[in-house]
Order: C-alpha cells, then structure tokens, then sequence
C-alpha cells in the first residue's frame, strides 16, 4: 500500500516511521516533509500542508491509497472531505469534526451542553464586556484563550489585571491572531498535573492511548515563554488506572456521544488535554489530532501495525482491533534552536547522528531540519525530538539524555528537566531519583531503616 502523509515535524516523522513498520507499507510520501523525514526514506514533496487542492491533485500522481492529514490547520480547513470526495481512505477528521480544536466557543459550548468537566467559562466578542467581566471576576491569574486555531500561542495566564486587559484588547481590539481572536473565552483557572490523552475513535469506540506528559515551557522548572512542547514522558505516572476509570466514563465516551448527537461524528485522533484538580479530571483543550511532541513517546510504545489501526477506523470497525502498549516508558527530548520561541538561525550544521539521521539506542525524530548537499542542517525552532525508551522512567530520561549529548548544532537549547516532575510521582523503590523521595516513601509506608 502506497501512503502519504501530510505535515512536516516531528509528529509526522513518528507517524512515518510507525507507519513504515507495517508489512502493509510498501511507499511512504511526506508532504512537505523535512531532511529527517527524506533521510529515513520517505520521498518528500514541496507541497504546503494547507493547500488542498495540491495535496489532492499529489495523492492522484502518487496513486496513493491512504493519506494521513496530521496537522490541525488542514483538518480545519477540510482537506480530508476534500481526499475522501475525490475516493481516498483518510486518517483524520472531517471539517465538521475538527471544529472541536478550531474553535474554543464550539468545544465550551458542547461541554457545557453535554455536562463534561472543565473550567467555567464566559465567551466575549466586544473588549470591554470582557474587560468589565475580568475586573469583576479580580482573580488572578485569569485565562483568556482566542475562540480559533492561533499556532498554540492562543491562550494567555494573565497574572495581573494590566496583563489580562491587554490581552483582552490586543485579541480582539488589535485582531493578534486574525479573526481566530475576534471571539474570546475568558474562564477559571485551574491547577493539577496535567496529562496528555490521545485516542483512536472511529466514532462508535474509543481507544485511548498510552497517557503522556508534556513540557510547555521553554526553559527548566517551567520558566519561559510558552512552546509547541520541549519534550514528553510516557506514561504520566500521575495517570492512575482509578483515574483512566473516570476519565472514560465522565470525559472520552460522552465527547464521542456529543459530538454524534450533533451530526460531527469525530474520527481519527482526538487529543484530550486534562488537568487532574482537587475536584476531577478537566478538560482543558481538545485537539484534532496528535500532539506534538506527544505523538513521539507514544507511537514508540504502540505494539502492533498503525496502518491496520487507521484503516479499522476508516471503516468503523475499531472496536475489533486488540490495541497493545509496551512495558516501560519512553522519553523526549526536544533540541531547539536558541532563542527559539522567538527568533533563531537556520542553516547550521547538525553533527553526531549517522547518514539516515538517526543515532543507536535512540530515535531522533526530525521536527526543523533539512537536507542540502547531503548534509543535515537546522531549519526551524524545534529541531529534533531525542527519544529513548527504558524499563523505568529514569531508564528512559538517562537513554534519551545520554543520545542528546553525542548531537551538536551551533547554540542548542534544550530542557535538563524533561520527566523530573512526572518521577516525583513515581514511588518505585527501586528506582528513586531523590533522597527525598525515598524517605517519604519509606515513611508513608511504615519501613524503617536501623541507623
Ligand atoms: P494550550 O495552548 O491550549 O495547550 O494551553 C497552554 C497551557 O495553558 C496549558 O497546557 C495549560 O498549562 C494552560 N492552561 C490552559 N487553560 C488553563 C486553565 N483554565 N487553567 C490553568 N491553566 C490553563
Ligand atoms: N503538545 C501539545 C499539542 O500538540 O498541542
């Protein structure tokens, strides 16, 4: 089966390299792809992720039988109604489907309706009502999220009232992310370990995923602005199975009723981003689709072919599919070019990894990279995703950090702390990363060591 894939960062490149795995793959094409992507033998093309009518007009060159749109704009936007009326077996959602990601009023509006947990909420489209609701409200830090899809620089903790009234003003007033800010949601804020769940769902099961963890910030201790994520863990061992329990009952399954029962029978991946709070598991986002850099920790833990997987849910018939994870867990760490999330070079040389752009005993997916003259060099913010698995989580974030120091590119930057919050909640006694935690351990389990 001839398959392309549609995107161009790291989530793509896991995607492929899963996909590739599959006796059912004889040819996989990436579009627009990156040097990454090229080098481990997926043929790239230059075509945007957005164009739809050069995305369909490439699957017929292609002769494909399968396209998997991966990133949210183009699912927005309907190329997969545009692949499926042309006859093309897709991964992703239809148009109709996808608004839950591209629009914060619709995926609010449906919880609300449908009772499924998440912060409270107002929606705004004139400033100085919202202005005039945040002052009311005079609690800090107060959230204001563009209604439409804003490269995930859309939501603003605002930590002051001045901070909260010129985010309000700069969306809306100023149009900061076009008419993605015209609509704000202004709502509670909440605290708790946030957990990352993906599932497959063909509209009538849901399968969840391997959960995850990702890491926003730029800089360590979660300092810095806000980034497509610097790296993830699977699983989040904040996670428990108690937890899964509820969150299938009270979140996954209603979300795939609801949106049913509006006529948007969602198939694909559906992202649920959750905050674990005092009071329950929350929603605080939904995505069309895989995270990023989420997808990198867990296609590696998936046992078994992703290519049957897509196609079960292609043809509804997901609930017949025995989905297995690995044992263990999988780390990421993500080198980003400095000064990213703001401005950075391009172009320079990446040296430490072998002519397919891999290293041993680790997977590097390929976010920002490209091939000139055979030689890999940087070409975006996020540049590689340095993944290791291990049997325990420590195992994993040691692999992953010891394949990160033999990869070097001109001012790299990198998180040191990737998984560090996720092994505070881990009570393995065999595998303790800090004294502290061992002593809690032995204390809240009634041991005593003689001194
Ligand atoms: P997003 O860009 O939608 O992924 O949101 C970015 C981050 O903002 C989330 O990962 C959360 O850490 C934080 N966030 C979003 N909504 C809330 C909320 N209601 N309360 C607290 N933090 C939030
Ligand atoms: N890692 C967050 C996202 O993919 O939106």
């Amino acid at each position: 089966m001839k398959i392309l894939v549609v995107g161009s960062g790291g989530r793509e490149h896991a995607l492929i390299r899963k996909l590739m795995q599959s006796p059912k793959c004889d040819k996989i094409y990436c579009a627009p792809g990156n040097g990454g992507i090229e080098a481990d033998g997926a043929e790239c093309f230059s075509v945007a992720a957005t164009d739809i009518d050069g995305m369909v007009a490439l699957a017929k060159k292609l002769e494909v039988e399968l396209v998997v749109v991966a990133p949210d704009d183009p699912l927005v936007l309907g190329m997969v109604d545009a692949l499926q009326a042309e006859g093309f077996k897709t991964f992703g959602p239809k148009k109709a489907a996808a608004i839950i990601e591209g629009s914060k009023v619709f995926s609010k509006n449906l919880m609300k309706k449908y009772g499924i947990p998440t912060a409270a909420y107002e929606v705004f489209d004139n400033s100085k009502d919202a202005i005039a609701y945040v002052k009311k409200q005079n609690t800090y830090p107060a959230v204001i999220k563009a209604d439409g899809l804003a490269l995930g620089k859309g939501v603003i903790l605002a930590q002051t009232e001045k901070e909260a009234v010129d985010a309000i003003k700069e969306m809306i007033d100023g149009r900061k992310f076009g008419d993605s800010s015209a609509t704000v949601v202004v709502e509670e804020y909440l605290t708790g370990p946030e957990v990352s769940v993906l599932a497959f769902t063909d509209g009538k099961t849901v399968v969840p995923m391997i959960s995850s963890m990702d890491h926003k910030r730029a800089y360590d201790n979660d300092e810095g602005l806000n980034t497509g994520g610097m790296g993830t863990v699977s699983p989040n061992p904040y996670y428990t199975r108690e937890i899964s329990e509820e969150c299938m009952e009270k979140i996954f399954l209603p979300t795939i009723n609801a949106m049913n029962a509006e006529g948007r029978t969602f198939e694909g991946c559906l992202y649920f981003g959750l905050m674990l709070t005092s009071k329950g598991p929350k929603v605080i986002e939904y995505n069309c689709r895989f995270g990023d850099p989420e997808t990198q920790v867990v296609l590696p833990m998936l046992e078994g072919d992703l290519v049957d997987i897509m196609l079960a849910i292609y043809d509804h018939r997901l609930a017949d599919m025995d989905i297995k994870w690995s044992f263990g867990s999988c780390t990421c760490v993500v080198m980003a070019s400095g000064g990213y999330p703001l401005s950075y070079p391009k172009g320079l040389e990446i040296t430490g990894l072998d002519e397919k752009g891999q290293l041993e005993g680790a997977e590097i997916f390929h976010a920002g990279t490209k091939l000139v003259n055979g030689k890999l060099v940087t070409n975006g913010g996020r540049v590689l995703g340095v993944t290791a698995k291990g049997n325990t989580l420590n195992e994993a974030i040691n692999n992953a950090y010891a394949a990160v120091k033999k990869i070097s590119f001109e001012n790299a930057h990198y998180r040191r702390d990737i998984g560090q919050k996720a092994l505070k909640a881990t009570f393995d006694p065999f595998d303790f990363e800090y004294k502290q935690d061992l002593e809690d351990y032995l204390e809240e389990n009634g041991i005593y060591i003689r001194q």
